[in-house]
């Protein structure tokens, strides 16, 4: 059975395609709407409402409870990570409607937030892979590992949207069929 820190390295691989996806597309002078908001869509349901719900809600507390400072320290720094990231969702949220009102020059602000949101997840998946994880490794039981990945498969297949994390990765693969083919 995998454990945990593979099912979150696995969205990592996911997330890290959709981000070669933005840095694509913001090579493009006439974005498209309706993918740009997919992309936008994919973000806060996949990457943050399931996969940062994951490390938040569970893994995160777990390693607290095994001694890991909530106050400085790895964990903290992640969680921080992840309020930068919910930032740069919201310019482009913000800047997705003004483009709807007719606002043209509106993408070039969607287009500075994807690349600051790509910028901070690349970084951040690598301190996620090469750090954290490897540390959790150490600190938690297969027991552990096991409830944990029985907790995530939970998020992955009720999810409020009415998706699962299969249809994210679909989606996934149909922008990058599209923009890396
Ligand atoms: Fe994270
Ligand atoms: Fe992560």
């Amino acid at each position: 059975m995998k454990t945990a820190t593979q099912n979150l390295e696995e969205d990592h691989i996911q997330i890290l395609r959709l981000i070669k996806v933005m840095e694509r597309i913001t090579q493009l002078e006439n974005p498209d709407e309706v993918h740009l908001e997919l992309i936008i869509k994919v973000i806060r349901e996949f990457a943050d409402g399931q996969h940062h719900a994951k490390e938040e809600q569970m893994l995160f507390p777990l390693l607290v409870e095994k001694g890991f400072s909530n106050e400085s320290g790895p964990v903290t720094v992640m969680l921080h990570d992840h309020e930068q990231g919910r930032l740069f969702v919201k310019g482009m949220v913000e800047n997705m409607l003004l483009m709807k009102t007719g606002d043209l020059c509106a993408f070039q602000d969607i287009y500075t937030n994807m690349l600051g949101y790509t910028e901070l997840l690349k970084s951040h998946i690598a301190k996620e892979n090469n750090v954290l994880f490897r540390m959790a490794d150490q600190v938690l039981t297969n027991t552990e590992q096991e409830r944990l990945q029985l907790e995530f498969a939970v998020v992955e297949n009720e999810t409020k949207t009415g998706r699962s994390k299969d249809d994210y990765i679909a989606m996934v693969d149909d922008l990058t069929g599209i923009y890396l083919p």
